[in-house]
């Protein structure tokens, strides 16, 4: 893979999605920054963002892309590839928290949220994996949770959607290291981003109302996560060293946060656990990233 790397965002518009534009630009990885409707209701961030990369000389270009649209995904990944003849990195990082008690959020708001978190992913990975094929390298980047290994009251279904996508991206891993494709799961804790300013919350308070004090606990959460929020360029630096170290070499996880909650332990025990999966069904030997160097620092 080059030095200098061309990475597809999405969810660039604001907070992780936006730093991690600036931060990557910035060490000279050519950067395609997408985002939702960037001439109307983000208007004012793209040409923010394009005011930055104009200012400090960065290779950041801002293309259209809803996560939720297969025809806006394929425009974007082909004019990436038709501007910078290839791909190397795509991070899904376009999402959303739904808060409040699991009875209360309607069957269209968890599917809105599926829609968001965990198909958006999957339209990219669909998109990309051809073009990365071709050039038989490549990284999927999925800007996980904390929230994707563990479970509150009130974030059953954005738990839920983080879980979904671990899932998938572990199985991406096992399925395309032999093609020289990696897939890297990133689960950050609590950072200021506008992530709670952005959350939906459970639209059926009829329901919401029958639970009495239960009631309150979405809001002392949202509370206590804002109070522990750390700052957000931690995971941009974080998300620069995973796409700086060397293929062949990433992790499959990386927790980045203020407090670890034991996702850490989690993470170590699940490691162990699918290792003696593979084994058991007798696959260690088909799949070669078990063999690589890779599988010492999953
Ligand atoms: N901040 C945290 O504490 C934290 C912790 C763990 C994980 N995360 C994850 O980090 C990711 C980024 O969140 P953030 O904290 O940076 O919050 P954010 O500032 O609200 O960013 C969310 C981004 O997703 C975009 N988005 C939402 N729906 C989209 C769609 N259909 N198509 C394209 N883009 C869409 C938003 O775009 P618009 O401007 O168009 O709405 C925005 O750019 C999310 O996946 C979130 O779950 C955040």
């Amino acid at each position: 893979m080059n030095s200098n790397q061309v990475v597809l965002i999405t969810g660039s518009s604001t907070g992780f999605g936006r730093l991690f534009a600036l931060t990557l630009a910035r060490k000279g990885h050519t950067v395609f920054a997408t985002m939702r409707d960037p001439g109307g209701r983000n208007a004012k961030n793209s040409s923010e963002i394009r005011a930055l990369a104009e200012k400090d000389s960065l290779p950041i270009y801002v293309l259209e892309l809803d996560v939720t649209d297969d025809v806006s995904v394929e425009r974007a990944v082909d004019a990436t590839v038709a501007k910078a003849g290839r791909i190397d990195v795509a991070i899904n990082n376009a999402g959303y928290a739904l808060s409040g008690l699991a009875e209360a959020v309607t069957t269209e708001q968890a599917q809105r949220l599926m829609d968001t978190n965990f198909f958006g992913p999957v339209r990219i990975n669909r998109v990309v994996l051809p073009h990365m094929r071709r050039q038989r390298s490549g990284v999927l980047m999925h800007i996980s949770s904390g929230a994707g290994r563990i479970v509150g009251p009130s974030m059953g279904f954005y738990s839920a959607s983080k879980f979904a996508l671990e899932a998938l991206a572990e199985s991406y891993s096992y399925e395309l290291a032999s093609q020289g494709i990696e897939s890297v799961i990133v689960q950050p804790g609590p950072y200021e981003t506008p992530v709670i300013g952005n959350m939906v919350t459970a639209a059926d308070e009829a329901r919401t109302n029958t639970y009495g004090a239960v009631k309150q606990i979405p809001a002392k959460i949202n509370a206590a996560l804002s109070s522990m929020a750390g700052n957000a360029q931690e995971v941009a630096d974080a998300v620069l060293r995973i796409i700086e170290t060397p293929a062949g070499e990433k992790q499959l996880r990386y927790l980045v946060s203020p407090e670890t909650f034991g996702v850490d332990q989690i993470n170590a025990l699940s490691k162990q656990v699918q290792a003696n999966l593979l084994e058991g069904l007798g696959l260690a030997a088909d799949i070669k990233f078990l063999k690589g160097k890779a599988v010492a620092s999953v």
